[in-house]
């Protein structure tokens, strides 16, 4: 039985299969990294690289980061405060998903990017307070089309940030590492 198919796959016929399997392999492969690095299909095609290099600010969308937990994602009638007064809103493909929304006063459903676990509590506002800006953990927005996370967001990516700023100080050290400031 093994010498036969040892026998089958050095013959021609057998070459070509063995090729073709492994080319499937390979192309599942490089689909699996692929998607994995992909941005979600989203409802709009909003780009923040346009908006952020327009100087919009990233408080006028998302103003809840000063405020608490979380940042918030804008309405559509903070999008149509300024689109109803903009030329291309009439003409783009991507808008005209915007100007359909409007029209039927649907809501729209974001799907999420940048996200952890329930049990965790993260919480926006210590860290704006505390000078770390927003590029730090979400990257560079103003070269991304449809935003997609720039690092996993696990347990020792908050600690490896925790250390580094606690430095020296042994009271923040303990607190910004105890189990309790995270999970409660
Ligand atoms: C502060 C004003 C402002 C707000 C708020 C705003 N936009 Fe825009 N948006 C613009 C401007 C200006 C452009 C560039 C238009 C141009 O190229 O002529 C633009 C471009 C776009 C484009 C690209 C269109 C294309 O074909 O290139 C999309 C999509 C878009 N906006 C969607 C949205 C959505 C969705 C929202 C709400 C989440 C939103 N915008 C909020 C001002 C705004
Ligand atoms: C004109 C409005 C607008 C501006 C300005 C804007 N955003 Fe957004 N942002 C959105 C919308 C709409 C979404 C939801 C669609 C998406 O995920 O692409 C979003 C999604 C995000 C997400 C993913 C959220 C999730 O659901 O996981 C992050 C992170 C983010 N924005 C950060 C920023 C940062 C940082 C800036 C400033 C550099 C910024 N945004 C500026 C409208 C805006
Ligand atoms: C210390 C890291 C860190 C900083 C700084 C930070 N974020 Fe976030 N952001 C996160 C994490 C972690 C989540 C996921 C939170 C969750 O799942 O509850 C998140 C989620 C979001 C979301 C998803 C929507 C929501 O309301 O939950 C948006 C939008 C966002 N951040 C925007 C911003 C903006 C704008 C700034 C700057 C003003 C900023 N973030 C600064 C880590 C950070
Ligand atoms: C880029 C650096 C950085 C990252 C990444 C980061 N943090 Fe923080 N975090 C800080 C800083 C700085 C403070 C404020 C410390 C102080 O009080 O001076 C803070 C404070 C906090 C606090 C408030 C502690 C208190 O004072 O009660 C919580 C809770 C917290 N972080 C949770 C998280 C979680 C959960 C994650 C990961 C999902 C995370 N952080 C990722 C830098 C970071
Ligand atoms: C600075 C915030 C922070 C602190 C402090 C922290 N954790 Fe976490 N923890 C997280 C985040 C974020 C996750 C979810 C992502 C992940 O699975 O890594 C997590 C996940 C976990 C999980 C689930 C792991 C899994 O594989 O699903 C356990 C268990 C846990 N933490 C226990 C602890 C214990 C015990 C401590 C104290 C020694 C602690 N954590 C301190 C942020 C923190």
């Amino acid at each position: 039985m093994v010498r036969k198919f040892f026998e089958w796959i050095i013959s021609p016929m057998g070459r070509i299969a063995a090729l073709i399997a492994g080319l499937s392999l390979f192309t599942l492969a490089a689909y699996g990294v692929f998607t994995l690095q992909q941005s979600p299909e989203q409802p709009i095609q909003f780009r923040h690289d346009i908006h952020v290099n327009l100087q919009v600010q990233c408080l006028y969308c998302h103003p809840g980061a000063l405020r608490g937990a979380s940042p918030g994602l804008p309405t559509l009638t903070k999008c149509w405060g300024c689109h109803q007064q903009i030329a291309k809103t009439d003409t783009s493909p991507r808008l005209a998903v915007l100007k359909d929304y409007i029209a039927n006063g649907k809501d729209i459903a974001w799907v999420p990017v940048a996200q952890v676990p329930d049990f965790v509590h993260f919480n926006h506002r210590p860290h704006i307070a505390a000078g770390v800006n927003c590029e730090d953990c979400h990257g560079d927005m103003s070269v991304q089309e449809i935003a997609v996370n720039p690092q996993v967001m696990n347990m020792g990516w908050c600690l490896n940030c925790h250390k580094e700023k606690a430095g020296d100080d042994e009271v923040k050290l303990t607190k910004l590492t105890d189990c309790g400031t995270c999970h409660y």
